[in-house]
């Protein structure tokens, strides 16, 4: 087991130091089914654990001891498989093996405490009740009570304990995809169709294979509908001002053969997304280009028919795809992003031929959708 616990501990050790984003930790660790369960059970379940350490714990470690009591925690609280006496020897044998055998009795002590049950959790009537329960900060409960009201975020905390097994897909809607959709549906992928054009699958072998080949892609309803409402007409000039990974360009560029879709993106290492992309999906319409959407391009101005700005934002919003979205970003990004949001679509609308409507999507808040 110590060998799941270094890999969980490696790729942790990336997120929490580095600010790594779960999935490039996951990627770049050799990591078994048990170490991405809990390296991915400790990231959603940090605050829950950070909850009940400070009680056990007088003064916090360094990160990497930190760490490690996270991860012992998380099993001993959540893997109800593996005998509890394993997981401690485990947590304190790897301690002793990064060569912090002085604190190995402390973890030891630490996690036999947590085995004991030895802390309290929040009541139902306390102010930290909903933040630890379900593992989300404090200021976006509040946030979330304030603008949506507490039953419908309640719905929501709630509703994020569910399995998600179910994925949305679209088909190329440039071919034929009958021979697709008998694939999908003699393999039992198929659970319904949707009414943006997309199916809700299995994500079964079939699912897989097929996304493979560049049959299918898995998007989401409300990428596709972006798209949809900004509706390019095939043939336009059409600029994706914020485009990795490529979901949206993608799309566009086949729904559109004849266009040219120009997609850009700040980061170099984000287009090579946009290229894979393109290659998977059979899509040689797309030139991709770095460049910073905050400063205006002369090149750039009264050139394109259709811009589409999906611009940075904080994806607070998929939270419970994406729980480590938290540790990337916190109250105050949203104000800082909604500034990057104005400067691009200022610049954006001045790359429309002149006498064409602005068509955004827009992730802004409200305030500043107002003094646009
Ligand atoms: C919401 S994502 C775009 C998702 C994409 N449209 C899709 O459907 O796959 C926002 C993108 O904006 C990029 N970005 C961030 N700051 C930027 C800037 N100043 N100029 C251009 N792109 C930027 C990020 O690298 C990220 O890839």
């Amino acid at each position: 087991m110590i060998e799941h616990i270094k890999s969980s501990y490696k790729a942790l050790l990336k997120v929490f130091k580095e600010n790594a984003y779960s999935t490039q930790a996951l990627f770049s660790e050799d990591m078994s089914n048990l170490s991405s369960r809990i390296t991915l059970g400790v990231i959603e379940k940090n605050i829950y654990l950070e909850y009940i350490l400070a009680q056990l714990v007088k003064k916090k470690p360094a990160n990497n001891i930190y760490i490690i009591l996270k991860i012992g925690t998380y099993m001993l609280l959540f893997l109800n498989k593996i005998p509890d006496y394993a997981i401690v020897n485990e947590c304190v044998n790897f301690v002793k093996s990064i060569k912090k055998s002085e604190l190995a009795g402390f973890v030891n002590a630490i996690l036999n405490k947590v085995d004991r049950r030895e802390f309290k959790l929040p009541k139902e009537t306390d102010k930290d009740y909903l933040s630890v329960t379900y593992c989300k900060p404090q200021w976006f409960i509040d946030r979330m009570i304030k603008e949506f009201g507490e039953e419908s975020t309640l719905r929501v905390l709630k509703d994020q304990n569910e399995t998600f097994d179910l994925e949305h897909i679209r088909l190329d809607p440039r071919v034929d995809n009958e021979e697709t959709l008998k694939k999908l549906t003699a393999s039992g992928a198929v659970v319904r169709k949707t009414i943006v054009g997309g199916y809700v699958v299995k994500n079964n072998a079939t699912v897989k294979q097929l996304f493979q080949k560049g049959n299918l892609t898995f998007q989401s309803p409300s990428s596709m509908v972006a798209v949809q409402g900004l509706n390019p007409t095939n043939g336009s000039n059409i600029l994706d001002i914020c485009s990795a990974p490529g979901g949206k360009s993608v799309y566009m560029a086949q729904l559109c053969p004849d266009s040219t879709i120009e997609s850009c993106d700040l980061y170099e290492h984000r287009l090579k997304l946009v290229q894979f992309y393109s290659k998977r999906m059979k899509v040689t319409n797309i030139e991709t280009k770095a460049m910073d959407a905050t400063i205006l391009n002369p090149d750039f101005v009264n050139k394109f028919d259709y811009i589409l700005v999906d611009a940075p934002c904080t994806c607070f919003g998929t939270f419970i795809k994406h729980p480590d979205v938290f540790m990337q970003h916190d109250e105050s990004s949203i104000d800082k992003l909604s500034e990057i949001q104005l400067s691009i679509l200022q610049n954006a609308i001045q790359y429309l031929k002149v006498g064409i409507w602005f068509i955004q999507l827009a992730l802004c808040s409200k305030k500043r959708m107002k003094r646009l």
